[in-house]
């Protein structure tokens, strides 16, 4: 990618990688299998020593991510959970996190099934409610994660205010950008100090590549990031690299897409008559609308809606024919989920219903077939 600071998020997503390989000049960066590169002479390098700790491929993704998200340093794994687990490793037994309620399942698990037993704990809060963070706070608490919007229920939370509360108390602040991407909504310019991907999701795009990003705002902890990566391991491969910046090239136009095709599900899904509600910022009565408005540059392509019965819920995944019951989202094909038996499964059921994700509420992600086509998918399957 030409460096040029004037050129707009949409450009640099198709530039990436162009220019880079300066010997052949190619316009797709090539894949770099090595797993480890020759010395020129006993203490030299050419960059590169062996592919864990330093990849070229790797590296114009993760210059790419970094620049994309406004961050100094990118570091790209082999899951979103690889990219998350590698991140609490920063963390010692004794500190504490103050998460999301409305949070992706897994992350859940891995705090409280992984990390517990090493001794970080986690308090789960309404991340929409200032003051709910604010009375979390203990004197070991040394981060807070969010995820807006949130997962299942697209709580919307308040990136520069959790920063203002963040800097007050020297939190490190934490954004799971995944549901928006850069594309739409950029934490660190409101400022969070690191940015988490699954980048299964939107930035990968195709539902054909399972990989994590964190991106750093400080160089500093950049360091510490790429330290935490190569002492672990959890890397990307190299050929999936590539296929990440293959993706990447597209990803304004696809969310462009996932965006306008949402917002006519949604306000369709509202009008009928077997929903009782419907969750996407972008509707004008969902709580964190004006909000939405405010930090981001659109409201995304993933809507949740509740029907008036479980067995409803479960009729309209077996009915389904376009759209796909299955995990994940952010892909070109539609997928629907049943949050309480899938993706939050692990959540325990108290704290599931509490926080309403119970078995009549259906999570859609919008690919970007036609929305007429998708509409109709789904006046068929509610019957
Ligand atoms: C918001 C969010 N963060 C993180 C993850 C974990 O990512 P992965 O499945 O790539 O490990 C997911 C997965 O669904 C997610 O939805």
């Amino acid at each position: 990618m030409t460096r040029n600071e004037t050129q707009t998020l949409e450009t640099r997503l198709v530039q990436i990688g162009v220019g880079r390989d300066e010997r052949t000049g190619a316009i797709s960066f090539p894949i770099y299998p090595s797993a480890t590169y020759r010395h020129p002479a006993v203490g030299q390098s050419t960059g590169y020593d062996y592919t864990r700790s330093g990849n070229p491929t790797r590296q114009v993704l993760e210059e790419g991510l970094a620049a994309l998200e406004g961050g100094v340093r990118a570091c790209v794994f082999a899951s979103g959970m690889a990219a998350l687990t590698t991140l609490f490793l920063h963390f010692s037994a004794g500190d504490h996190l103050i998460v999301s309620e409305d949070l992706y399942g897994g992350t859940y698990r891995v705090l409280d099934q992984v990390f517990a037993k090493l001794g970080l704990t986690a308090s789960y809060v309404d991340t929409t409610r200032l003051e709910a963070i604010e009375t979390a706070v203990t004197d070991g608490t040394r981060a807070i994660l969010i995820e807006t919007p949130g997962n299942p229920l697209l709580g919307v939370a308040d990136i520069a205010a959790i920063a203002g509360l963040c800097r007050h108390h020297q939190l490190l602040f934490i954004v799971d950008n995944t549901f928006l991407t850069p594309v739409l909504q950029r934490p660190l310019e409101l400022g969070a100090d690191v940015v988490v991907h699954s980048a299964t999701k939107y930035l990968g795009g195709h539902n054909d590549l399972c990989s994590g990003v964190l991106v750093a705002r400080d160089p500093q902890l950049g360091e510490r990031l790429y330290f935490l990566q190569n002492a672990t391991g959890a890397v990307l491969p190299p050929q999936d690299c590539w296929l990440l910046i293959r993706s990447l090239k597209t990803l304004a136009l696809r969310m462009e897409r996932h965006c306008q095709s949402t917002g006519e599900v949604a306000r369709w899904l509202q009008r009928h008559q077997r929903v009782t509600a419907v969750y996407y910022p972008g509707l004008e009565d969902h709580p964190g609308h004006e909000l939405s408005q405010r930090q981001t540059r659109g409201f995304g392509g993933m809507l949740s809606f509740r029907v008036d019965s479980p067995e409803l819920a479960r009729a309209v995944l077996e009915k389904l024919r376009l759209i796909s019951f299955a995990e994940s989202l952010g892909g070109v094909e539609s997928l629907m989920t049943l949050p309480a038996v899938q993706t939050h499964a692990d959540i325990p059921e108290a704290e599931r219903l509490r926080l309403g994700v119970c078995e009549s509420l259906l999570r859609l992600s919008v690919g970007i077939e036609s929305a007429a086509d998708i509409i109709a998918d789904l006046e068929q399957a509610l019957g």
